[in-house]
């Protein structure tokens, strides 16, 4: 059979692409030349830890260009890389791109891309069109790889540009990079969605679902590790789907023992599985495992089986249930985090108290509660029975206070453990503090400097603060 989707790196557009990194770099070079210093460029990200990473790649090209990278968006470049699960991240980017037209009026120099999710949509296409005619370049989520050839489209013409495509085929991985932290890395194991959950954008604007190569992955993990990463994200919107395209058939436990394999590689995560693909074979190779983290966070979107059907996720209340619950006694420290939607439509307070029931039985260590929002084109847009929003604000509250009131419950319960810990860097309220975080996510802030950032050390968890604990380094 053929393949549709080609599951390794085309090392040709590769190719390409730096040649327009070169090109690029002239560019910039000549027009920090003229201007008497050096341009710098603001990347700003919005949404899921894919964004996030695909904002380190836009970085890295950036950083080769030439420009020096900021946090301020007051910069010569600046590019929002956009989010739209959820439409109140839209309404941000339209927002701030009012005050950055009021910035670009002062600067000459100044360009503002977007891209992202919400650039996959044709209504936003058309509103950044109409109102926002100041913006020079728009690009989208599958033509990511090909920002240094539109950035130098983009020097070289007035008008703005826009090229968005509706998929690739392709997977072009091997671009610079600047990683965030230097400790930590998301790695991407496939892109898209297949599952279609009704209330859900994603499979619209990120494509179908494809995977790359275990080997590339593997190979990419071995640089970072040599680079001194310690702690890889794996990325996916449903990474238990892993290896479903690829020729192997690999599936995501093998994938996991191969990287496991990786020497100096102290901690494996992974964002997202769906809950009924999280089979035996996961829970045997977590059991099994020295690095994978003790944390899995399993959507659980709603715990009415009628609601559940009517998002299309394909498991029931029960067996929800059922799969939480064995996890609890088969992996009994790993923590278990979840996302849950109120106010899908048809919703009602009974299946509410389906909710409140999952999560008291679950007991979850922690969860994202969202409002539902309605996304246009997704099929629960435009069901008949959209819920009032004085009640979803009323279910939100309820839905809320039991889900922290259990995760108070859960962090308590590690006092006075002593953690491994992976100091991620200088507490943002006190700087005699570190914060770091655990194995299975809780974070905890301890004395110590900066010198420990990025090493994996041993903190006696002393007071628990709701969340999460402060703590004491415990020597030897
Ligand atoms: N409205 C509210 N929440 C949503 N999510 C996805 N789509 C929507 C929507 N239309 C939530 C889901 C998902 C998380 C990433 O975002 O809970 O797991
Ligand atoms: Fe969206 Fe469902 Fe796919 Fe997750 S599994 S990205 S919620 S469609």
């Amino acid at each position: 059979m053929r393949e549709l989707f080609d599951t390794k790196t085309d090392t040709n557009e590769v190719k390409r692409q730096l040649s327009f990194i070169e090109e690029g770099r002239r560019i910039v070079s000549e027009l920090a030349d003229q201007a008497g210093r050096k341009l710098t460029a603001c990347v700003v990200t919005f949404g899921c830890q894919m964004n996030a990473r695909d904002s380190e790649k836009l970085s890295g090209i950036l950083e080769h260009m030439g420009y020096v990278l900021t946090d301020n968006e007051e910069a010569d470049f600046v590019i929002y890389n956009t989010c739209t699960v959820r439409d109140n991240a839209n309404q941000k980017v339209y927002g701030k791109l009012g005050t950055l037209n009021a910035y670009k009026k002062h600067n000459k120099l100044m360009k503002i891309a977007l891209c992202g999710c919400m650039t996959q949509e044709e209504v936003v296409i058309d509103k950044i069109q109409k109102s926002y005619p100041f913006v020079d370049l728009v690009f989208g989520t599958h033509n990511l790889y090909a920002f240094p050839e539109l950035f130098v489209q983009m020097m070289q013409r007035d008008l703005m540009i826009v090229d968005v495509w509706e998929s690739t085929t392709k997977i072009v991985e091997d671009l610079p990079i600047v990683r965030k932290y230097p400790f930590k890395s998301g790695v991407n194991i496939m892109f898209g969605c297949d599952k279609f959950c009704t209330y859900c954008i994603v499979p619209y604007v990120r494509g179908r679902e494809r995977s790359r190569e275990p080997e590339e992955i593997v190979c990419e993990i071995e640089k970072l590790v040599a680079d001194g990463v310690k702690e890889v994200m794996l990325l996916g919107q449903n990474v238990n789907s892993y290896g479903k395209n690829l020729p192997s058939k690999t599936t995501f436990p093998e994938l996991l023992r191969m990287i496991e394999k990786i020497e100096g590689l102290e901690r494996i995560r992974f964002m997202t599985p769906y809950p009924s693909d999280f089979g035996d074979d996961m829970i045997e190779c977590m059991r099994n495992s020295k690095k994978i983290c003790k944390h899995i966070h399993l959507p659980l979107q709603s715990g009415s089986s009628r609601i559940l059907k009517r998002m299309n996720r394909r498991y029931t209340k029960e067996e929800f249930l059922e799969l939480a619950l064995k996890l609890r006694k088969e992996l009994p420290d790993v923590a278990l985090t979840t996302d849950i939607i109120v106010g899908f439509p048809g919703e009602t307070y009974e299946d509410i108290k389906e909710t409140l029931d999952v999560i008291e039985k679950v007991q979850f260590d922690n969860a994202f509660t969202f409002i539902y929002s309605k996304r246009t084109g997704t099929p629960a847009a435009s069901m008949p029975d959209q819920v009032a929003e004085a009640d979803i604000k009323v279910w939100f509250d309820e839905v809320l206070s039991l889900v922290q009131e259990c995760a108070k419950k859960r962090t308590a319960l590690l006092k006075d453990q002593i953690a491994d810990v992976l100091v991620e860097g200088i507490n943002d309220h006190d700087a005699s503090l570190v914060t770091g975080r655990m194995s299975n996510n809780t974070l905890v802030h301890f004395p110590a400097d900066a010198s420990m950032i990025g090493q994996i050390v041993k903190v006696k968890l002393e007071t628990c603060k709701g969340f999460y604990y402060l703590g004491n380094l415990v020597n030897g």
